[in-house]
């Protein structure tokens, strides 16, 4: 028996979804940059080989990940390009529900990297993704939401002691799609976060607080839209111009 699939996912290839500068980048910028900052880039072979073991992971639209070292983004871009994939799969048919849901799976990604260069060319790269994808540009509002959750999800700043590079405690925004086009926004520490897998240990005196005693954001949001996230987007081009 032969069976003939109806609907074929136009990106069956996640690397068809992708960008000049990422298909281009080098493993290693100079050799003084390895020997302070250690930043040799993972080869795009073994990025797959370790994404694949948690292949499940990255096909999925809302599952988060967080790169503490992200460089240009070896491991980040993938896995926009994998979450974009299974958006196109999903969600394909609709032009409203494919815009939204890829926000979503870009709102699902979040980096650190010390080096301003790095993390400038990280959020270039993963906007070049989502502009192709969408065939969006500068103009458009979806072009500038992702640029603004780009701004808050991938941090210039430093891993080890979670501060930014102006010296204030690292902050992620946890976002949620709630449909018809509205998003909900609830920001936490960095260092929180992190605290908590201690406190869920099994001997821990906390062991019994629930995931709401712990996970206790430092702001909650009024639910949002993908244009009023493109108008934080000014404010945010406005500022790096005061
Ligand atoms: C080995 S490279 C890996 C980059 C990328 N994850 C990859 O696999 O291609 C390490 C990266 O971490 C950055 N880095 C080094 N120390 C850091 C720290 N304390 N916090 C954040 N990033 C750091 C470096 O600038 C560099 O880009």
């Amino acid at each position: 028996m032969i069976l003939r699939l109806n609907h074929k996912p136009v990106y069956q290839d996640y690397n068809s979804i992708t960008h000049e500068k990422y298909r281009l980048m080098n493993l290693v910028k100079s050799k003084q940059r390895v020997a302070d900052h250690g930043e040799v880039f993972t080869p795009k072979w073994l990025v797959e080989a370790m994404l694949n073991l948690v292949k499940g992971e990255t096909e999925r639209i809302d599952s988060r990940f967080l790169e503490p070292a992200c460089g240009s983004g070896n491991f980040l871009a993938p896995i926009l390009q994998r979450k974009l994939a299974a958006v196109d799969i999903k969600f394909g048919k609709s032009e409203f529900e494919k815009q939204h849901y890829a926000l979503l799976a870009l709102m699902c990604i979040y980096g650190i990297e010390i080096l301003p260069d790095n993390i400038l060319e990280c959020r270039e790269i993963l906007l070049g993704i989502m502009a192709e994808y969408l065939k969006i540009e500068e103009p458009d509002d979806l072009y500038r939401a992702a640029a603004y959750i780009l701004s808050v999800n991938l941090v210039h700043g430093d891993a080890l002691t979670m501060q930014t590079s102006e010296n204030e405690p690292i902050i992620f925004p946890e976002w949620g799609y709630l449909g018809k086009g509205k998003f909900q926004r609830r920001d936490f520490h960095l260092n929180v976060l992190t605290g908590s897998s201690a406190f869920s240990a099994e001997d821990s005196l906390f062991a019994d607080l629930g995931r709401h005693d712990i996970f206790i954001p430092i702001r909650t949001y009024p639910t949002t839209t993908m244009s009023e996230l493109a108008s934080a987007a000014l404010g945010e081009s406005s500022k790096e111009d005061a």
